[in-house]
């Protein structure tokens, strides 16, 4: 029994009885502390290694449980057993900002990720995706770099606008997404209300062999709404976890989110002679070329109970593909198929599919073993191939679908398609897409942006830059910030003390 003499006693992690919730063990009741009293040090020391590293990005998010289930017939393009008609498979979601860390506002003007996990019949499948279509970079060897530059610096450990444009503007490819990024879809009002991505060309076959590129856009059926940047600043300020009590306290009060997923098809021999590179993933594929095919909705309806246990250690990675389902030769994609993994094994342990929310839910017949906390118990033979009745790869479903490659091994930009330029799809976003009020907000949030900062020659870049994806919107940005810049430093009222709204986040 416990000290209050409810009815569930506290045991030690040994399943033994504690001797008390509130007295360490002392020498009289005056007198020290012993080292024997083995319930007090392991609470100390249990306690010392609660925390583990959070993720590189996407470190602050949060998410839930659902079932996605398959409504549509697209058995003629994949494969794919989750994906044939009225399969229900239960799935993880998880949903985050990329550059702020674990404590950071959820309102910040950020892109958020948009990451699934599939529990299979045939394995696990993770979709890692964003709320945007695209990317800042096309080649993994710049990722890096562009986490780097919109984290912190190695002086005063602050976050630095100066260069975050400094990056942006010597990488032209970044257009498209900075246009995304601050206009509206930059602050989502919930997660509930933003879409999500695979962003990356997949590649879909058939039961017969054939294939299409595939694209993912899980449409949110709560529509898309944002906040605009001082309401995110507002929200920052008065409630850093919004996003995460938002889709917690919807769930719990049973209005259960949902997004209904549709696919872009391209016929695999498009591929070659498309107007653009269709692997580019700073590129999206315009729905007259290539239009939207329901599959199916996915449904969140249950919360975490320990969130440390099934979310902060959930392992999503874009490696994870069933049969019916291949990569394509985005090279990010590729960088990330190995990006991952990596990074599981380094901040949760080699065996991090052990831990159940990552483990899949059919029987696993590998051949790894061993290592810290491994747990499954292997059984002989542990080689292959074995003629002592181990498993063998002999698998006759279309298992991972491959395209054609050739060439010499060289480091150089993809190879060119008639409509490959960096700056043409951001500059038809902001003419086409956007209504005048979407454009002025976009204004207003590049300018308060540039002027917390950046100073010259970047400046002059980010100028230039805008001007690039459209004449009209660079003319009204260099204004903006010409016209603001000789004002008062906001940062500093009238005395010299800092302003109240400088407190304030401003990403
Ligand atoms: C998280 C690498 C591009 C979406 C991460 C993490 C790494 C990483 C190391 C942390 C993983 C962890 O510790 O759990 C990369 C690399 C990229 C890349 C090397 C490019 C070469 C992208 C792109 C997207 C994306 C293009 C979206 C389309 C995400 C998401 C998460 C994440 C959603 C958080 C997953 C979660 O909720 O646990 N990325 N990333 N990443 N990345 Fe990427």
């Amino acid at each position: 029994m416990s000290d209050d003499n409810t009815s569930i006693y506290t045991t030690r992690d040994s399943g033994a009885p504690a001797g008390s919730d509130e007295h360490s063990l002392t020498v009289g009741a005056g007198g020290p502390i012993v080292l024997h009293d083995h319930y007090l040090i392991e609470q100390m020391a249990q306690f010392n290694r609660e925390r583990i590293p959070e993720r590189q990005p996407h470190a602050k998010g949060s998410g839930a449980f659902g079932t996605f289930e398959t409504t549509a017939d697209v058995s003629q393009y994949t494969c794919a057993g989750l994906f044939q008609p009225g399969v229900k498979t239960e799935m993880v979601a998880r949903f985050s900002t990329v550059a702020g860390e674990r404590g950071s506002p959820d309102t910040w003007r950020d892109p958020r990720g948009f990451a699934l996990k599939f529990y299979t019949d045939e394995g696990i499948y993770d979709m890692v995706g964003n709320n945007t279509p695209i990317f800042f970079v096309k080649d993994p060897m710049k990722f890096q770099h562009f986490i780097r530059s919109q984290k912190r610096r190695a002086d005063n450990n602050l976050r630095d606008h100066d260069m975050q444009w400094d990056f942006w503007t010597l990488s032209p490819e970044s257009a498209h997404q900075v246009t995304w990024l601050m206009g509206d879809r930059g602050i989502p009002k919930t997660w509930r209300h933003m879409n999500g991505y695979s962003s990356h060309t997949y590649l879909w076959v058939n039961a017969e062999g054939v294939k299409h590129w595939v694209k993912y856009h899980f449409i949110s059926d709560q529509g898309v709404e944002f906040f605009t940047q001082h309401e995110g600043d507002q929200m920052a300020a008065a409630d850093t976890d919004f996003h995460t009590r938002d889709l917690f306290e919807s769930i719990a009060a049973g209005d259960h989110p949902s997004w209904t997923l549709k696919v872009q098809l391209m016929p695999y021999e498009d591929a070659t002679g498309y107007r653009f590179n269709p692997f580019d993933l700073t590129k999206v594929w315009p729905h007259g070329d290539y239009p939207l095919h329901e599959v199916g909705k996915m449904t969140l309806h249950t919360n975490p109970t320990d969130n440390h246990a099934q979310i902060e250690q959930v392992a999503f990675e874009p490696n994870n593909v069933v049969p019916g389902i291949g990569f394509s030769p985005d090279r990010m994609l590729l960088g990330r198929v190995f990006s991952y993994a990596d990074a599981h094994r380094a901040r949760l342990g080699g065996n991090y599919k052990e831990i159940p929310v990552n483990r899949p839910r059919n029987e696993v017949h590998s051949y790894t073993k061993d290592g810290h906390m491994r747990i499954t118990p292997v059984s002989d033979p542990v080689y292959a191939p074995n003629s002592k009745g181990g498993p063998a790869a002999s698998y006759a479903g279309q298992g991972e679908p491959q395209w054609a490659a050739d060439g010499d091994i060289v480091r150089s930009a993809y190879v060119d398609h008639p409509e490959d330029d960096d700056w043409g799809q951001a500059g038809t976003m902001v003419r086409e897409v956007l209504d005048d009020a979407a454009r002025e907000r976009l204004v207003d949030n590049v300018v308060g942006h540039l002027l917390n900062g950046v100073s010259e020659p970047v400046l002059a870049r980010a100028f230039e830059y805008w001007s690039r994806i459209d004449s009209d919107i660079g003319a009204r940005i260099k204004s903006g910030v010409t016209e603001k810049k000789d004002q008062p430093d906001p940062k500093v009222d009238e005395q010299g003390n800092p302003a109240r709204s400088s407190m304030q986040a401003k990403v």
